[in-house]
């Protein structure tokens, strides 16, 4: 059920916005104000989808899940519980916009399913997002050329 994915997509996001706002508080090392500013302006994009995400499950007339507790369940963004060092949170990062990608493919696969172009329409634009995301980790996780 489109619902039922779209609740992922909101704990998955929620959770990624999570982790890249605690990198950007912990990363250090010698690009610390460079990798502390990309951190930021990838965890404000993402918070800003939050509000929509959870307006759309409800436009579904479903209730959008809110707490820790459920956004776990739910989340296929793994937690990071210590602090990596900032060549392993640019790693990790790509591997969960990879995730989001894989979830917002399938989530749009399903709305087409059920017909919902509005929804087929907000999940495009979550997708070019988190691409957009995951091309600037990597560009930045390259050596020197
Ligand atoms: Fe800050």
């Amino acid at each position: 059920m489109l619902s039922d994915k779209l609740k992922i997509v909101l704990a998955s996001t929620f959770s990624l916005y999570l982790k890249t706002h605690n990198f950007h508080w912990n990363v250090e090392g010698p690009y610390f104000s460079q990798l502390h500013e990309l951190f930021k302006t990838q965890y404000d994009e993402i918070h800003s989808s939050i509000d929509d995400i959870a307006e759309k499950i409800r436009m579904l007339d479903t209730y959008a899940p809110g707490s820790y507790e459920r956004f776990q369940e739910l989340s296929i963004i793994p937690s990071e519980l210590k602090i990596p060092t900032s060549s392993n949170m640019i790693l990790r990062l790509i591997a969960d916009h990879e995730k989001m990608i894989d979830l917002l493919n399938e989530t749009f696969n399903v709305a087409e399913q059920e017909k919902n172009q509005a929804i087929m329409d907000f999940l495009s634009g979550r997708l070019d997002a988190h691409a957009k995301h995951r091309w600037m980790l990597v560009a930045t996780s390259k050596t020197g050329r």
